[in-house]
């Protein structure tokens, strides 16, 4: 059960952040009013929102989710993989000692970018791409093995047109993961039980399950109707000033179950 997320909006510098999309510049005025309607279909899923302010400095910081693992157990800081992203993790550093107690982080020479990593109940599948190295990957399991969790991890880098791990799958929670063909026969994915994504809607392979919601990208009516057929409610957003900065849905928040305790709060986040 999530109830609570961390979203930053895009910053006036949003356009010079990093993209192989080729999609053209982004609008920023609607971005903006895309990520006011994210944050809005969040909370309708029943999150209450940590906002944080946009920030200048770093092009691609609304992708708050490369920044941060956070589970039942505890956080875990990353190193973003990209060198003009290194700096986002200070200011999560800041945010996350508010809402967890046992906090971790990837270091040196270890990269890992939370777009990479996908949980599945008490399960995580790794991502190693071009963002997530080896090392990064390796301190990551560690981590989450004293956490309580198991992991394992997939080697992405020769699979095209995916720039994180989530990219290309999702956990749609029960058992089901949403996947692309290229990763659907993988081993570290036999346990679940996988709905594949048609190869021109590949984009819709992000997506979110919140609660009792799943939230998905507009403009894909055939999974649309694929994705209701498993009864729970559907929204779909219009996502495409995100997608031309090869942004998509898990990438713009970090959700958690907030836990008051006696010694301050701490969190869960599945996801
Ligand atoms: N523009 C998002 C990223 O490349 O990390």
């Amino acid at each position: 059960m999530f109830t609570h997320a961390i979203v930053r909006p895009p910053s006036a510098s949003f356009a010079k952040g990093l993209t192989t999309a080729g999609l053209g510049q982004p609008d920023l005025a609607l971005a903006l009013r895309q990520h006011a309607t994210y944050c809005a279909a969040l909370e309708n899923c029943g999150l209450e929102l940590i906002r944080l302010d946009p920030d200048d400095a770093f092009p691609d910081s609304t992708f708050v989710e490369d920044t941060a693992i956070v589970t039942a157990s505890g956080a875990i800081l990353t190193r973003p993989g990209a060198p003009s992203r290194a700096g986002e993790a200070a200011s999560i550093a800041s945010v996350l000692p508010r809402h967890f107690t046992r906090i971790r982080a990837i270091e040196d020479p270890g990269t890992v970018d939370g777009g990479d990593v996908c949980q599945a109940d008490d399960h995580f599948i790794i991502g190693i791409s071009g963002r997530t190295n080896a090392e990064g990957a390796r301190q990551l399991a560690g981590h989450l093995r004293e956490f309580g969790f198991t992991a394992t991890s997939v080697d992405i880098r020769g699979v095209p047109g995916i720039l994180h791990l989530k990219s290309g799958l999702s956990y749609l929670g029960e058992g089901r993961m949403v996947v692309i063909d290229a990763l659907a026969g993988h081993p570290a994915l036999r346990e679940f039980e996988t709905v594949r994504i048609a190869r021109d809607g590949e984009y819709a392979a992000n997506l979110l399950r919140i609660n009792d919601h799943l939230i998905i990208a507009a403009g894909f009516p055939a999974f649309n109707a694929a994705m209701r057929a498993h009864g729970l409610p559907v929204e779909a957003l219009d996502m495409s000033e995100f997608r031309k900065m090869d942004g998509a849905l898990t990438c713009l928040s970090l959700r958690f179950q907030r836990i008051p305790v006696s010694s301050g709060d701490a969190a869960r986040r599945f996801g």
